[in-house]
Parts: structure tokens; sequence; C-alpha cells
């Protein structure tokens, strides 16, 4: 039987007792030390940003001298040194150029989504929506990611992931499937890391 759904768990009490706003921070901590995604001074473009964890850590991660774009349909709270927050659909492309434009960026270092949608209840439906959504955002990150630079998504696995997952393997320079420990037991959650090639497309071959 699934363990049931308790919000009170250890990650989500270390998350409040380390004054993070969710649990899913952890995440983004195991991916980065494990793959040495955010340095000093880089530029991240975090889609699907609310209620704001992931822009917490980065924030501290990438110093003042770094910058970090948030997004998400929904308002995203104050951060303290992240002025770039948006309301807007992530496969919205227009809305997401003209983003950048106000952020002053024609291409940026990172991409991370902690995306995930509006959840059905009807497995197939949610898993769908899960990978539309990884197409918008690797859509994204052809056209904005540095050469060299990270892309790092969060796709629910289910009937279509194979389909999806060969197809940016062949794409991409360095493509791995990682799982997360915050990541609920029950959850089919898997967190795809990749990065561009050095001449700054996903096409290496
Ligand atoms: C799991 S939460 C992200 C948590 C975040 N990483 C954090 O640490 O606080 C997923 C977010 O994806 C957002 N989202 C879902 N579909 C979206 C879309 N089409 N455009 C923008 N944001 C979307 C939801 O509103 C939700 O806030």
């Amino acid at each position: 039987m699934p363990k049931p759904y308790t919000p009170n768990d250890a990650w989500s009490r270390k998350a409040a007792a380390e004054g993070y706003r969710a649990r899913s921070v952890y995440k983004l901590q195991e991916l980065d030390q494990k793959f040495g995604l955010l340095k000093k001074g880089i530029t991240v473009l975090d889609l699907g940003a609310a209620p704001g964890s992931w822009l917490q850590y980065t924030r501290k991660k990438i110093g003042s001298g770094g910058t970090c774009i948030g997004i998400d349909l929904q308002k995203i709270a104050p951060i303290d040194g992240v002025d770039l927050l948006y309301r807007a659909d992530i496969t919205d492309m227009d809305a997401i150029r003209k983003i950048l434009t106000h952020a002053n960026r024609r291409t940026v270092d990172v991409v991370l989504s902690d995306l995930a949608p509006n959840t059905s209840g009807i497995k197939d439906v949610d898993q769908w929506k899960s990978i539309e959504l990884s197409e918008a955002v690797v859509a994204i990150a052809e056209e904005f990611l540095k050469p060299n630079g990270w892309c790092v998504l969060k796709v629910l696995r289910g009937a279509d992931f194979d389909d999806f997952y060969r197809t940016l393997k062949a794409q991409w320079k360095n493509i791995k499937l990682q799982h997360a420990k915050a990541s609920r037991d029950r959850s089919r959650e898997i967190y795809i890391v990749m990065r561009k090639s050095e001449r700054g497309n996903a096409v290496t071959r």
C-alpha cells in the first residue's frame, strides 16, 4: 500500500527549520552537489519556480553577482536578492522571449525546471501533461541556453516517457537520469540532467 501523504515529513521539517519554502529544495541541492550546476556569478532561469525554494537555494549558490529569473503561473512572493520574478505560462514562447528581453538576457547559463502540471488524478493524463511541459522546457533550453549550459527538468515517468527520453538522448551531448532522495517514495518523478554541446546546439551527431 502506498504511504499516506504527510506534509510534515522529515524533509518538510528540515526545510522549515532552514528557512526554505518547500522540501523540493533538497532535490535541487542533491542534483547540484552531484553535477556542479550552480557557480558564482551565473544566470539561472527557473521554470515553475513557485513557491520559491529553488530560487532561495540558487540565490545563495550564485551569490550577489549572479542573476536568478523565476517564472510561474502563480505569484512568487518576494525573495531577498531575486528581483526577476514573473507570472507566465512557460508553454507560451512569446511570453518567455518578452521576459528575457525585460530581464536584459539573450542567453542563460542554467535552465531549471521543477514544473508539475495540475494533476487530474488520471495517471496517463498527468504523465502526458508532464511530457508536454518538458517539451516546452527543452524548446526554451534550445533557444536560450548557452553552449555548455546545464538543463535540469523534472518528468513524471509513464507510458510516453521512453519515447521522450530516447528523442532527447539522440540530441543532447550529456544526458542522465537521476532520482532525488527527497522525492516521495511513491512518486514517479525523475530528473533529467543534460548539458548543451560546446558549439551551442543540442544536436551533436
Ligand atoms: C513543484 S512546484 C515547484 C516548486 C519549486 N521548485 C520550489 O522549490 O519552490 C511546480 C510549479 O510548476 C508550476 N507550473 C505548472 N505548469 C506551469 C506552466 N505551464 N507555466 C508556469 N508554471 C507552471 C506550478 O504553478 C507550480 O508552482
